[in-house]
């Protein structure tokens, strides 16, 4: 008698072992689906002086357009850029994250927009001062040092029809920041674009250590902040805008770069130099984000995308017999 509820009792305890085992590999593997970036450890300060040094490196091996996702003919690139950002003729645009203004300069002259640009590197603001005046672009573009993620220090607030960061985003040590600031910067109506890299989602469970480490490569080396999309489309939409698109970079393959200049940079610099292509887990994917901070009148917002208008003026007190 004795024996049988021993071994009930063993029965009953191993059940509950395994049911344990379960609930606790089910909570391991969910955490494990959300992959939020590992941080970065840095500062603003920290990615300027990685600019300071690294620009003539970059102007080397990029040239002007300091971005790794592009066309081998970087015109194209800015061409594709100007359509999908969809310029219009004498908009006041702000470049967050400028470089040395390459793209800043083409869109002043081929979109003919009015271009603020800002960057961290205090070397890039003289490059970038004297490519300007070089091209007799005084007035059309105008470069500031300063960090993006307090614009509302350098610039009237509600003063921008776009503002945009081209592979620039990813390095701000606080996305949301950043983010708010943009929010801050532009008109009712106005567009937000970011192009960037994201955290990569593995594929296969087992990839995803690699990823992890592989994007930690990315940021000790570029001083970079790997951004998680599913992360940045909540900051998006918590503070209010409206999603318009979150999208891949259409390049057609013939066009693509296909990522030589990155290698070469490392290459030349040393800087996270892929040992063994063959075993390199790609980490990241590119995308395009655009968005549009609602208008807070009725008479421009009636008409498209309505229903987030209708939130944000609720959102800031208006009564119902106003709407
Ligand atoms: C990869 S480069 C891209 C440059 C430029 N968008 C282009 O397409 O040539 C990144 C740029 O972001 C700027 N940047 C990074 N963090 C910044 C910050 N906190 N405030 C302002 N600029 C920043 C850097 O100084 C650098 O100019």
């Amino acid at each position: 008698m004795s024996s049988t509820i021993s071994i009930i009792l063993i029965l009953v305890l191993a059940i509950a072992c395994f049911v344990l085992i379960i609930l606790l590999l089910g909570k391991r593997s969910t955490k494990q689906l959300k992959i939020n970036g590992p941080k970065a450890d840095h500062s603003a300060r920290d990615v300027g002086n990685f600019y300071n040094d690294q620009t003539n490196n970059f102007l080397k091996v990029y040239g002007e357009v300091i971005q790794a996702f592009r066309t081998t003919d970087v015109t194209k690139l800015l061409d594709y850029q100007i359509e999908t950002i969809g310029f219009e003729e004498g908009q006041r645009v702000l470049d967050a994250g400028c470089g040395v203004c390459g793209p800043a300069r083409y869109f002043a002259k081929n979109a003919k927009v009015q271009v603020e640009a800002i960057t961290i590197s205090e070397d890039q603001v003289e490059k970038a001062t004297k490519y300007i005046s070089d091209k007799g672009l005084e007035g059309r573009v105008n470069v500031t040092h300063g960090d993006f993620h307090q614009l509302e220090e350098y610039y009237k607030s509600d003063s921008f029809d776009v503002v945009y960061f081209l592979e620039s985003f990813g390095h701000a040590t606080n996305h949301e920041q950043v983010l708010n600031s943009a929010w801050g910067m532009l008109k009712p109506g106005g567009k937000l674009y970011i192009k960037d890299l994201f955290i990569k989602e593995a594929a296969i469970e087992s990839l995803s250590e690699d990823i992890q480490r592989e994007v930690r490569n990315i940021n000790d080396a570029y001083r970079y902040n790997v951004a998680d999309l599913y992360e940045v489309l909540q900051f998006v939409r918590k503070k209010g805008y409206i999603l318009s698109s979150v999208k891949t970079i259409d390049l057609p393959l013939e066009d693509f770069e296909n990522l030589t200049i990155s290698n070469d940079f490392q290459e030349l610099t040393g800087i996270n130099k892929i040992e063994n292509l063959q075993e390199y887990v790609f980490p990241v994917d590119f995308f395009e984000i655009t968005c549009i901070k609602p208008w807070n009148a009725l008479e421009y917002g009636n008409s498209r995308y309505f229903l987030q208008n209708l939130f944000y003026m609720q959102m800031h007190n208006r009564k119902q017999e106003e709407l």
